[in-house]
C-alpha cells in the first residue's frame, strides 16, 4: 500500500502578523514546516507534496527538494488546497495522509498509528482528534448518541452547545486515495466562501460509509501554530522534549527550562549544562564537559572534558581538556588543541592553538598557527589586517609572548623565542631569540630552555 503525504502550507497566516510566511517562522532555529515535512517523510517513505501559495517562492527556497510542490492560487480553503495535488497524485498512491505545516509537534508515532488505522479499515477516512478544554479555534467533532462520527463544525459556525464539545479536529487525516479525489469534487462552498476539507467527514457519513477517529495520546502534539503565543508554546514543548531525551541519555541539565538545545546537536554522557546555555546548529559536544552558565555554542565541535564558562563559540573546534572563559569569544576557524587554556576577554578567529598553549587574559588572535606549549601574555594582539589584506602569523613551539606584544603580520616566531613586554614585532624572530622594543629587535640568543 503506497502512502503519500500532502502538507498544506499555502495559507497567509494572517494571525502571525508577519512579513515572513507563517510556516517559515523558526522553532529552535529551523523553519516550522520542516518538522511536519520530516515527520511525513519518515512515515510515508515517499516525497511529500507541499501545497504552497502565500510566499510560495520563499517556502520552496527554504525547504528545497525535500518535497514536491503544487501551487494553490488563490487560496480558497483547506479542501481546495488538497485538490491542487489531485492531478499530480491521482493513481500514484493508495493512501493519502493530509496534514498542515503549522502542526510541528506531531510525532511520527502518532502519524504511523493514523496511517495503520486507515490501512486496516474499510472506510474512506480516518481522522485525528484531541480531547482538550482549550479549543484554540479548532473545529468541533460531532458524534451521534452512539458515539458514531457525524461531522466537523468549524468554530465560527458552531452553536453554543457545539462550542462546549471537548473533542477537537486536529486537522490531520488519512484517506483512501480514490475516494478522496472523487469526494473533493463534492465539497460545498462554506459561508466564508471557502472549500473546507472538514466537510469530507459529513460527505462520507451521508454516503453511509464507515469513518473512524483516532484520539492523540499526548494533547500537546496537537498544538497548531496560528499566532505567536502558539509559537512560543510549541517552542517550549519542543525544547522540553529534546531536553528530556538528553537527560535520559546521561546529560545533566541544571535548569532544563533555561537550556536551549537545537535538534541537530549531539552531546556526550556526563556532560553538565548550566543555565542559560544555547547549543545551536550542528554542534557536537563530547563526554564529561561542563558548559555554561551563560554560554552560546553554535556549529562547533568539542572534545571530552572541556569547560566553557560564559562564552560565545561559533564554528570552532575544541579538542579534549580545553578550558575557556569567562568571556571568551571563538569565531569561525578557531581550533584549540588538547589542553589549551583561554581565560577572560580573549578573541580567536581562524587560528590553531597547539596542545597546552595558554592565553590567560584579554588578547586577540587572528589568522595564526601557534605551536604547542606557547604562552600568550596579557594584552597580546595579532595585528593581522593592514587595512586591505589579512596576513598570517606562525608561532613555533614553546614560545613566550610577553604581555602587550603587538605581532604585526606576516610574521614567523621561531621555536623557543621570547618577546619582551610592550614589543611591537614587525620582523621574523629566529628560534631561541629574545626580541624587544618598538620596533622589536633581537637582542640576544637564549640558552635552550628544557
Ligand atoms: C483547520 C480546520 C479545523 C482544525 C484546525 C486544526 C478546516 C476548514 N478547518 O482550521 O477544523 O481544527 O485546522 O489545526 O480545515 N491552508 C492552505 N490553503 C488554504 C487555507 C489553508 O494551504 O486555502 C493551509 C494553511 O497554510 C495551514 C493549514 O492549511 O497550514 C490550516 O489552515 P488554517 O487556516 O490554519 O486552518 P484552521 O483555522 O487552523
Ligand atoms: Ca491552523
Amino acid at each position: 500500500m503506497k502512502t503519500i503525504a500532502i502538507i498544506l502550507a499555502a495559507g497567509q497566516g494572517t494571525r502571525m502578523r508577519s512579513s515572513l510566511p507563517k510556516v517559515l517562522h523558526p522553532l529552535l532555529g529551523r523553519p516550522m514546516a520542516l518538522y511536519t515535512l520530516e515527520a511525513a517523510l519518515q512515515v510515508t517513505a515517499a516525497r511529500p507534496v507541499m501545497v504552497v501559495g502565500h510566499g510560495a517562492d520563499q517556502v520552496r527556497a527554504a525547504l528545497g527538494d525535500l518535497a514536491d510542490y503544487v501551487i494553490q492560487e488563490p487560496q480558497l480553503g483547506t479542501g481546495h488546497a488538497v485538490q491542487q495535488a489531485a492531478d499530480l497524485l491521482r493513481g500514484q498512491a493508495d493512501t493519502v495522509l493530509v496534514l498542515a505545516a503549522d502542526m510541528p509537534l506531531l510525532t511520527t508515532h502518532t502519524l504511523t498509528r493514523l496511517v495503520q488505522a486507515q490501512q486496516s479499515h474499510h472506510g474512506p477516512l480516518t481522522m485525528l482528534t484531541v480531547l482538550s478544554d482549550q479549543s484554540r479555534g479548532f473545529g468541533r467533532v460531532l458524534r451521534d448518541p452512539h458515539g458514531r462520527l457525524l461531522a466537523i463544525v468549524e468554530q465560527a459556525q458552531a452553536t453554543p452547545e457545539q462550542l462546549a464539545i471537548r473533542e477537537l479536529n486536529v486537522g490531520v487525516y488519512c484517506f483512501a486515495a480514490a475516494w478522496l479525489w472523487e469526494a473533493l469534487e463534492r465539497v460545498p462552498l462554506s459561508p466564508k466562501g471557502e472549500y473546507y476539507l472538514t466537510d469530507l467527514l459529513g460527505i462520507a457519513v451521508q454516503d453511509g460509509l464507515p469513518v473512524q477517529a483516532l484520539v492523540v495520546e499526548e494533547s500537546a502534539e496537537a498544538i497548531g501554530v496560528n499566532n505567536r503565543l502558539h509559537l512560543a508554546e510549541a517552542e517550549a514543548i519542543l525544547r522540553q522534549r529534546i531536553n528530556q531525551a538528553w537527560m535520559l541519555a546521561g546529560v545533566t541539565l541544571i535548569d532544563p527550562a533555561s537550556t536551549y538545545i537545537e535538534p541537530g546537536v549531539q552531546i556526550g554522557q556526563d556532560t553538565v549544562i548550566w543555565p542559560n546555555t544555547y547549543l545551536q546548529g550542528h554542534t557536537v559536544v563530547g563526554a564529561a564537559c561542563t558548559l555554561g552558565p551563560n554560554t552560546i555554542i553554535r556549529d562547533s565541535q568539542l572534545g571530552d572534558r572541556c569547560e566553557v564558562l560564559a562564552s560565545v563559540l561559533e564554528k570552532a573546534v575544541l579538542e579534549d581538556d580545553v578550558d575557556i572563559g569567562p568571556f571568551a569569544r571563538l569565531r569561525t576557524g578557531a581550533h584549540l588543541a588538547q589542553g589549551v587554556h583561554m581565560g577572560n576577554f580573549g578573541e580567536i578567529k581562524n587560528a590553531y592553538l597547539g596542545p597546552g598553549t595558554k592565553m590567560g587574559h584579554f588578547s586577540y588572535v587572528g589568522d595564526a598557527t601557534i605551536g604547542p606549549q606557547v604562552n600568550i601574555g596579557a594584552g597580546t594582539v595579532f595585528c593581522n589586517y593592514d587595512g586591505e589584506h589579512k596576513h598570517h602569523t606562525e608561532i613555533g613551539a614553546g614560545v613566550f609572548i610577553g604581555s602587550d606584544t603587538m605581532l604585526v603580520a606576516p610574521l614567523k616566531i621561531g621555536d623557543g623565542a621570547r618577546t619582551g613586554a610592550g614589543s611591537v614585532v614587525t620582523k621574523d624572530v629566529p628560534e631561541n631569540s629574545l626580541a624587544v622594543g618598538i620596533p622589536a629587535r633581537v637582542i640576544r640568543k637564549m640558552e635552550k630552555r628544557d
